[in-house]
């Protein structure tokens, strides 16, 4: 219940676990939490990435730690959500940023359908183990906030880039969140989702605009109304607004920021 306006947006005293917090958006919202009071736990598979990140965070004079990790893999998945809980005495918060975003040609013939199955592994089951596994911990502490980072690319049709694996996966990802908030409400976990569209991260920035992808990124550009991308601080807000006693009775939401892409589509 929000006692003060002055504290119903802190974040002081929680600690939180980001998936993909080395870079990108998962960086932005580790800055965002972090300059919010939480104490951040980082998981990737890039160990210097997150290194840099962990020398931003000291600023704000929390505790700050890496943990190496493959979303994919269950074993990891469980390995670190049970170190975190360990080194830091509980797990309040866990944000699913980890993704990857490779385009998909169903109709090509080739035999190697791994173009598939890797975005949904890394997207959807990924997103999956990691609630699985702190929902478990958050359901000892009857308490948990979870952070789903989708797209809107669960509700659209992504032009010029083929993408259906992309789409499914994070389609997938706002469902999940929805089914997680019904059935773990009593568990007093809740559970969200941030669908953001194009957003200035190595996954945007890294298209190149030769070949294949020319055109791709300016394209993308000005069908945004507000005329630019998100910057990853702007989801991390979202997500400290998400975390915190403001959004108490916020449970299965999908919070859009996409400067307005989506509307006339
Ligand atoms: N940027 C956009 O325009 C945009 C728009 C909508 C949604 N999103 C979503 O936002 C999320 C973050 O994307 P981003 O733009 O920040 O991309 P990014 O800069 O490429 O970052 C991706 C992050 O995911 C981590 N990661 C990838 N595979 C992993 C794995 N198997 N296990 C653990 N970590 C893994 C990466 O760290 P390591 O490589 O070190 O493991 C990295 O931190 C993704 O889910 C993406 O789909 C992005």
């Amino acid at each position: 219940m929000i006692k003060s306006m002055e504290h119903a947006f802190s974040l002081a005293g929680k600690v939180v676990l980001i998936t993909g917090g080395n870079r990108g958006i998962g960086k932005g919202i580790a800055l965002a939490m972090a300059q919010s009071g939480a104490d951040v736990a980082i998981m990737c598979r890039n160990e210097n990435s997150a290194k840099e990140t962990l020398q931003e965070l000291e600023a704000y004079g929390g505790k700050y730690r890496f943990y190496s990790g493959d979303v994919t893999s269950q074993q990891d998945a469980k390995a670190v959500v049970d170190q975190v809980v360990e080194e830091y005495g509980r797990l309040d918060i866990l944000v699913n940023s980890a993704g990857i975003a490779n385009p998909y040609d169903p109709m090509s013939e080739d035999e190697d359908l791994s173009g598939w199955y890797k975005v949904l592994d890394v997207d959807l089951n990924g997103t999956f183990l990691m609630c699985h596994y702190a929902g478990l911990k958050m359901k000892e502490q009857n308490y948990g906030r979870i952070i789903n980072i989708t797209s809107n690319s669960s509700r659209i049709v992504n032009i010029p880039q083929k993408s259906c694996s992309y789409n499914a996966a994070k389609a997938g990802g706002d469902r999940l969140t929805k089914c997680l908030a019904y059935e773990w409400a009593g568990y007093g976990i809740r559970v969200n989702a941030i669908a953001p569209g194009y957003t200035e991260s190595e996954l945007v920035t890294g298209v190149k605009d030769e070949g294949e992808t020319m055109g791709w990124v300016d394209y993308w550009k000005k069908q945004t109304p507000t005329g630019r991308f998100n910057q990853p601080i702007e989801i991390g807000a979202v997500a400290v607004f998400l975390a915190s006693e403001a959004a108490e009775q916020i449970t299965g939401a999908v919070i859009t920021i996409d400067g307005g892409y989506m509307l006339a589509r």
